[in-house]
């Protein structure tokens, strides 16, 4: 296995002349939770999106899971799952049926299918809402049947976009919890978020204004560096003196 998960190179993603994207470049090590933190609008679904094989590059490249992004693009799909920040579920399925559809997908045979969908219904705690349709679960038990879905092919690499949001505080913690055992076992995390506090439990973080990285680093070296304010060791803090410089486009 390589040392990193994804190396993006320069990437850049332009929406007629607005510049979504503007030549990121990051490694994610195998085996960490990376964050990419910033306020609406900075880039971050763009980012993933294109990470994620749905979206093309403008320019530059990027490898995740040693493939090459523009050229091998089936076996990138094999190797990550993704869960949109906006659910890729069917709402009039049930919590099997979604489970079901996307074994189907991926092709996995029955019995694999069986074992796998036990397991991540314990996992998720899904169990006791086997037959229940998707659109009548609370928030949280949707986004951890998202998980789950994005799973059922045993990827490497999961790419979240703003997993918490619309999450209730409790199910936050259930959700991470479970993003962390799910990260003990070896499962390499790309996770967005517009939460300065959710940010703190990431390995390695960029911060991304208006496309941009505008830093990078541990949630510590971060505060160290930038958390200027006398009364406040936060990464809100830190984002806030980073923000501060401007640093328009
Ligand atoms: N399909 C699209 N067409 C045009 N503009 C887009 C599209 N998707 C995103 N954008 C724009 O690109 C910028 C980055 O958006 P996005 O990647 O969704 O940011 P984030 O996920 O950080 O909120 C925003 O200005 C957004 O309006
Ligand atoms: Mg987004």
């Amino acid at each position: 296995m390589s040392d990193f998960s994804i190396e993006a190179n320069n990437l850049s993603k332009k929406f007629g002349d607005l510049p979504a994207v503007q030549d990121l470049s990051f490694k994610v090590r195998t085996g960490e939770i990376y964050g990419l933190v910033g306020p609406d609008g900075a880039g971050k679904t763009t980012t993933i999106r294109m990470l994620a094989t749905i979206m093309r590059a403008t320019s530059g490249e990027a490898k995740v899971a040693g493939y090459d992004l523009q050229r091998d693009v089936e076996k990138i799909r094999l190797k990550i799952g993704y869960v949109a920040q906006v659910f890729n579920l069917y709402q009039d399925l049930t919590v099997s049926e979604n489970l079901d559809f996307f074994a189907g997908i991926y092709a996995i045979s029955d019995e694999e299918r069986n074992e796998r969908k036990k397991e991540l219904l314990r996992f998720s705690r899904l169990d006791r809402f086997l037959d229940r349709r998707a659109g009548l679960l609370s928030g949280g038990m949707q986004k951890k049947l998202a998980v789950s879905c994005a799973l059922m092919h045993e990827p490497e690499i999961l790419l979240l976009d703003e997993p918490t949001i619309g999450v209730d505080p409790l199910s936050r913690q259930e959700l991470w919890d479970i993003l962390l055992e799910l990260n003990g076992r070896g499962v390499t995390l790309l996770v967005s978020t517009t939460y300065m506090d959710e940010a703190e439990r990431f390995g390695r973080l960029a911060f991304i204004d208006k496309g941009k990285m505008i830093a990078e680093g541990t949630p510590a070296e971060l505060k160290q560096r930038y958390a200027r304010e006398v009364d406040s060791n936060s990464l809100e803090a830190a984002w806030r003196t980073l923000a501060g410089q401007g640093g328009d486009a």
